[in-house]
């Protein structure tokens, strides 16, 4: 039962629809002009419905038909639906890489709502970046707000085998690398790897963090598990709608559902779910306007004794749909009990605790129990050491296991244009035993820390069958691919850290379990090393990638400008009316 805490006249748009006076005349007057009664949104809670869309976006195709769902059930509530299309970060077309229109998205999301008549809003997301960008706006707008998840598309086919999207690109591209897939197949498999809306259905950045806005609280329970094309998914849409107009009437804030414990839940599932490493970037980003000191270290204290239970690739062997099936997130959420802050209370108003409580698995090899985890410790491992003063990221479950102690001497490539120039090369002295780096790809230095850190293996490798060797740089990587792919080296590069300073030959020492990496020259020389070093000049003089280089965060931070950390306080709203 919904607990009333303010009026018809305490709305936040009523200071645009409410007073008898000139401006409010006008407000009141122009929305009647789009054909509506007064009554239809003068003293009714307005949603605003933040929608990511444009025919670019492939995997928001079905975000038109939702609205139409979720504005059904804003309305059956009593509220007052508006749709606010916001830049739509489609992860396949856009260049040079979501990443760094993340934070635009953030910014377009606070500023639509600060700048409207709005009183709560149902936020869109599901591809990659989408689902952070909203998520980050909101929080600091902190409006009564819901996230509806777009779902994962189905899984792939090709000649009765089943296609994971990313994942089984990556294997069989370097299967035809190989010279061991022709043409036609390839072709096949192009056909059949997305075949219906949705987001990517492997456990990449999309399907993670959809997984972990429902484990902070910000959705309704087991909706991130459903198919984007699934009657449960439009559903579930017009649920959302319904709830966000009791919530406005509530005054329930995102303020309110995530505090520390709701971070720290999404940290124990992001582990049990294997989820994507970009996941710890936008955690830490999300909690950075909520105010809450989330770090690296938080990740390495929260995760431990948290096993890998998801058998869903890259880590495993199923796709999401699959983990519907089974049960879905509450499923899995059910079998964390004993580790989850059970009392952290979620949108519909109930604890986590109580939205699990009949939770069961159906499917007992896609989602594992305690007993039998795929793998004993959970998806992610932060590393430190002279290489990684700020720390890194390597996801050791998508690693062959017999890289996670490694030492091997450096092949360097200066940036992404002399991997690509080079790696296939006859004469790249390398071997199985090398460590690949890549310079130049964080957060200033490409900008925005594309997806390049999954370097290819060197095609005279893969002709000899090497599938995975130790690969290092300051990018991130998808959350469908797997190897043994150090990220997120931090400090960058670009500024002159340690990365910056490897040359070819280099010894590099890896071991995951003691979670170090290390870069075996003596001090001196990468002294002398630094003062011989220049930084890379910036070919960006204006737009948004010379705002981004110049107040993005490192990534062990979050990657935010450091002008949108926190809340806005007393300036939360519009001043001049
Ligand atoms: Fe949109 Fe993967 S491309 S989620």
């Amino acid at each position: 039962m919904s607990v009333k805490k303010i009026t018809a006249d305490e709305l936040r748009s009523m200071r645009w629809f409410g007073p008898d006076d000139l401006r409010s005349f006008g407000h009141r007057s122009r929305v009647k002009q789009m054909g509506l009664h007064l009554d239809e949104f003068k003293g009714r809670p307005v949603i605003g419905i933040i929608n990511p869309w444009n025919e670019m976006n492939t995997c928001h195709t079905h975000f038109p038909q939702r609205v139409q769902d979720i504005k059904r059930g804003i309305l059956e509530a009593g509220g007052f639906p508006v749709e606010l299309p916001a830049l739509s970060l489609g992860e396949q077309l856009m260049k040079p890489t979501t990443m760094m229109y993340r934070n635009f998205l953030a910014m377009e999301t606070e500023e639509l709502l600060r700048s409207y008549p709005i009183d709560g809003a149902v936020l869109m997301g599901g591809c990659d970046k989408t689902t952070p960008g909203v998520l980050m706006g909101a929080i600091s707008m902190n409006l009564p707000s819901i996230y509806v998840p777009g779902g994962a598309m189905l899984r792939g086919n090709w000649r009765g085998e089943t296609l994971g999207s990313g994942t089984d690109v990556w294997k069989y591209w370097a299967e035809r690398r190989a010279g061991n897939l022709d043409e036609d197949s390839w072709n096949e498999i192009e056909d059949g790897i997305a075949r219906s809306p949705g987001t990517c259905m492997t456990m990449g950045t999309a399907a993670t963090m959809m997984s972990l806005a429902e484990a902070l609280g910000m959705s309704l329970p087991g909706a991130s598990s459903i198919p984007a094309v699934d009657a449960s998914h439009q559903r579930m849409c017009t649920l959302s709608g319904r709830r966000i107009v009791e919530m406005v009437w509530e005054q329930f804030l995102p303020s309110e559902i995530l505090t520390m414990q709701a971070y720290e839940n999404a940290i124990m599932v992001d582990m049990a779910i294997g989820g994507s490493t970009n996941a710890i970037i936008h955690l830490t980003a999300l909690a950075g306007r909520s105010e809450i000191p989330l770090n690296l270290e938080s990740f390495d204290r929260v995760s431990a004794g948290i096993p890998l239970l998801l058998n869903l690739r890259p880590s495993g062997k199923y796709l999401m749909e699959d983990f519907y099936y089974a049960g879905g997130l509450r499923a899995l959420l059910k079998q964390l009990e004993g580790s989850l802050h059970l009392e952290a209370v979620t949108v519909n108003g109930k604890s986590l605790g109580e939205n699990i409580r009949n939770a069961e698995i159906y499917e007992k090899d896609v989602i594992r129990n305690l007993d039998n985890p795929v793998q004993r410790s959970g998806g992610t491992a932060i590393l430190r050491g002279s290489l990684a003063p700020d720390g890194a990221v390597i996801k050791p479950t998508a690693a062959e296991q017999r890289l996670w102690k490694h030492k091997g001497p450096a092949v360097v490539f200066k940036n992404y244009q002399d991997l690509k120039n080079r790696i296939d090369s006859d004469d790249l002295e390398v071997d199985a035993n090398s460590v690949l780096i890549l310079q130049n790809a964080g957060p200033v230095g490409a900008p925005g820390m594309p997806e390049w850190g999954q370097l290819p293996i060197p095609k005279k490798l893969l002709e000899q069958g090497i599938r995975d060797m130790v690969r290092i740089s300051d990018a991130r990587m998808s959350g469908t691919s797997y190897g043994a792919c150090i990220l997120h080296v931090s400090p960058e590069s670009a500024l002159g850290s340690p990365l910056a300073l490897v040359e070819d030959g280099d010894l590099i020492e890896l071991d995951v379990e003691a979670r170090k990496l290390d870069l075996l020259v003596e001090s001196d020389e990468l002294e002398e090393r630094k003062n011989r070093w220049q930084a890379p000049e910036s070919r960006y003089r204006r737009g948004f990638a010379r705002l981004y280089q110049e107040h993005v965060s490192q990534a062990n931070l979050g990657c935010d400008f450091d002008f949108l950390l926190g809340t806005p306080g007393e300036t939360r709203e519009p001043d001049i009316f």
